[in-house]
């Protein structure tokens, strides 16, 4: 059983006691589950529907149309949505509900609400009207109280990582010169089905050789070659919770350089890790990384001048152009809204984040380390960093591509618990 009545009660209270202090008396929040989307042009086809997240982890139930209403005076109403003949003949048992629970039909749902007589209703979840005010209120509460993981989501994050792992192992076994990009991709996603996972929380990512330098490369029917680098980048997902995972492989041999640009990711990967705990400043975690990454390279050669200069020039985004990681859990990007990502840069980066780390967040470390020709070639990048890069040092690693290791790093109060350090690092071995 994935989640149960108890979990979804303790979730319930720990919003509630937020929620109590936004809302007046006689106010009330519905969090809808959304609608399927029509495909364009498409008659009666609709793309694979997806609850929205707060409406599933508030009732374990994944059907489209239905409502959750909370208000002080009534606490929590269900609406349900019943399954009609048609339905039945066309797709026969659903799925969908994870937790029972009472509810009232859902063609009720507008009726009750207005026979309440609210002085206000906030919507949030999946629906047309814009969270402002004090439903904007509502929804960071929502989301704060979320992004805290609970023991059923860690159990379920593990059960995926533990699918994930056999997935890599399938890699592992499979990688070697004359075998496709897609070869790898469909060892992974055809291990990851038959172990239990719904499917992919991302389109997979393989890159090899220079494709590896691509941050988010659709893998190709392009043969790898003897010596090259292969980044795989791929997770699994069951009830739209996900692990999101990145390692590095090898076909044959690795050369120096490859090596040296993975000992240097893994520095800073390591070194992120042993960071990430409650009270850090989620910033802070990634300009360590930055900085690892450019005293690497400065004693790689591929930088030149004094650490502090290039540390205040920001360097580092020519090569590390990504935040060090996100939110993950319920879906690839969890608990994300636009306000968490503070336009500010930090190194030259953009941040998914811009928080706190609190206790049971999961939240991802990925630095990764990358010689991309789309900035390396670019005429602003070479003008504003023409004496910090050693120009034609960076060109002989263009053929290396580039490296990233991702972990999914459960915040603990004095440290962190690894929930995908069993997906083997094989590289180099
Ligand atoms: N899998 C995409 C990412 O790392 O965010
Ligand atoms: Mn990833
Ligand atoms: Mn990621």
């Amino acid at each position: 059983m994935t989640f149960t009545r108890s979990d979804i009660d303790a979730r319930r209270a720990r919003l509630a006691a937020r929620w109590n202090d936004i809302l007046a008396p006689n106010e009330a929040v519905l969090v809808h589950c959304g609608e399927p989307i029509q495909k364009p042009g498409g008659l009666d086809q609709t793309y694979p529907f997806l609850p929205h997240p707060a409406y599933f982890w508030l009732t374990g139930r994944r059907r489209e149309s239905e409502a959750v209403l909370y208000s002080k005076e009534g606490g929590w109403v269900e609406f349900h949505k019943e399954i009609g003949a048609d339905e039945a003949v066309w797709e026969g048992e659903r799925h969908d509900i994870l937790v029972e629970g009472k509810g009232r039909p859902n063609s009720e749902q507008e009726i009750y609400v207005a026979l309440q007589q609210f002085d206000n209703v906030y919507h949030l979840g999946q629906h047309r009207t814009p969270v402002e005010g004090k439903a904007f209120e509502l929804r960071t509460a929502l989301d704060r109280t979320r992004r805290a993981k609970d023991a059923a989501e860690v159990a379920l994050i593990r059960a995926l990582a533990a699918i994930a792992k056999s997935g890599y192992e399938r890699i592992a076994e499979a990688v070697r010169a004359g075998v496709t990009e897609q070869d790898l991709r469909i060892a992974f996603e055809s291990e990851i089905l038959r172990r239990g996972a719904t499917g992919v929380p991302y389109e997979s990512i393989v890159g090899s050789g220079p494709n590896s330098a691509i941050l988010h490369f659709p893998p190709t029917l392009k043969t790898i070659r003897e010596g090259e680098l292969v980044l795989v980048d791929a997770g699994a997902e069951r009830y739209d919770y996900c692990v999101d995972i990145t390692r590095m492989f090898s076909a044959g041999a690795p050369s120096q350089q490859q090596k040296d640009l993975y000992k240097l990711v893994l520095r800073a990967h390591e070194e992120c890790i042993a960071r990430s705990k409650a009270g850090v400043q989620w910033r802070d975690v990634h300009l360590h990384a930055a900085r690892v990454i450019t005293e690497d390279l400065l004693q790689l050669g591929v930088l030149k001048g004094s650490l502090d200069s290039l540390l205040e020039k920001e360097v580092s985004q020519v090569f590390f152009p990504h935040g060090v990681g996100h939110l993950v859990g319920l879906r690839v990007r969890d608990t994300g809204q636009p306000e968490n990502i503070n336009p500010k840069l930090y190194a030259g980066a953009r941040l998914r984040i811009d928080l706190e780390l609190e206790e049971n967040f999961l939240i991802t470390v990925e630095p990764g380390c990358y010689f991309i020709p789309a900035l390396l070639d670019d005429a602003a990048i070479r003008s504003r960093f023409a004496n910090d890069i050693n120009w034609n040092e960076a060109e002989k690693w263009k053929r290396v591509g580039g490296v990233r290791i991702e972990d999914n790093i459960l915040i603990g109060k004095n440290g962190n618990d690894n929930l995908t350090i069993d997906v083997p690092k094989v590289f180099g071995n």
